[in-house]
């Protein structure tokens, strides 16, 4: 017994890295799966069919059903098409993975209109887009359904040298609450998952140079696996970390703040004086 059997799910960017690795995970749960990617470089330049029919090939050979999808995520007709893919292929869509991404690393100080529209576009439009359209595709078919994002360390706390990718993670956590607030009277869950993972991405950070194999996309998978399955059908609008053997939760905290008598207007003075008290936990 899987814990997706009968399911159909599609695993965005699933060509390498961390989608890759969820997609071989989903399929070996039951799971039928469609691997989509446009298998461009690191900063999204190019494409190539080649990632993601490698990955079907694995599933298979490993005795899975999967199909690939070769269309961008950011482009409105390319995510029909990739949802599309799924119901042509297996009738129906069950799980979305919203894990394709791209690095255009600048300051901001350096960051041009198009490295801000390139890494936005892929990661926070391409995930409303994909959700949107499986979500659909989901509330036709009597609802019901698991939305897996993928937000970052960079969009929770901040990372030098990413703003626009920040950003668009920090987006993505937003999209991540409010379609979860939306889409619960459908019973379709949608959280997020924050990895970190020694994959293209990310072999150059230092961190990575003697992490070794303690860091990998299959450490994260099961993550993906879980919130994408029916062990989570009561959680909806989480945040789950996962780094190698750790597993941990990113929330927003409101601080219990300080009050004054029901319609006093604080002066900026007061804020300066009262500033420990507002912002503590
Ligand atoms: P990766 O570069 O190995 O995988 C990303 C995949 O997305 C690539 O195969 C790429 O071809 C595909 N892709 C890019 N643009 C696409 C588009 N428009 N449409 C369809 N596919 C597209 O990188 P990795 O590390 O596996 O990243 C996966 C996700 O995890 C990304 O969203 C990334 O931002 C996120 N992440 C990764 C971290 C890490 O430590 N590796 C840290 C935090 C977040």
């Amino acid at each position: 017994m899987g814990l997706l059997d009968g399911k159909v799910a599609i695993i965005t960017g699933a060509g390498g890295g961390i989608g890759r690795a969820e997609a071989l995970l989903f399929a070996r749960e039951g799971a039928r799966v469609v691997v989509n990617d446009v298998g461009g470089a690191r900063d999204g330049v190019g494409s190539d069919d080649a990632p993601a029919r490698k990955v079907v090939e694995e599933i298979r050979a490993a005795g899975g059903e999967a199909v690939a999808s070769f269309d961008s995520v950011a482009s409105p007709e390319g995510a029909v098409r990739i949802v599309g893919a799924a119901v042509e292929a297996f009738g129906r869509v069950d799980v979305l993975v919203n894990n394709a991404g791209i690095l255009r690393d600048k300051t901001l100080l350096k960051t041009d209109v198009a490295l801000w529209d390139a890494v936005v576009d892929v990661h926070l439009k391409g995930t409303f887009l994909c959700t949107q359209a499986a979500a659909r595709q989901m509330v036709s078919q009597g609802g019901g359904g698991r939305i897996v994002n993928t937000t970052s360390v960079s969009g929770m706390l901040g990372n030098f040298g990413q703003s626009n990718y920040a950003a668009a993670k920090a987006g993505i956590y937003g999209l991540t609450r409010t379609a979860a607030i939306e889409l619960q009277k459908q019973r379709i869950t949608v959280n997020a998952i924050a990895p970190i993972a020694k994959t293209r991405m990310t072999e150059d950070l230092p961190m990575f140079q003697s992490a070794g194999d303690t860091m990998t996309p299959e450490h994260v998978a099961p993550a993906a696996l879980f919130l994408g399955s029916d062990l989570c059908a009561d959680r909806t609008g989480h945040v789950l970390a996962v780094a190698g053997s750790q597993m941990y939760a990113y929330k927003v905290v409101q601080t219990h703040g300080k009050f004054k008598d029901e319609g006093a207007v604080w002066t900026a003075q007061e804020i300066a004086e009262n500033w420990d008290a507002i912002i503590k936990v």
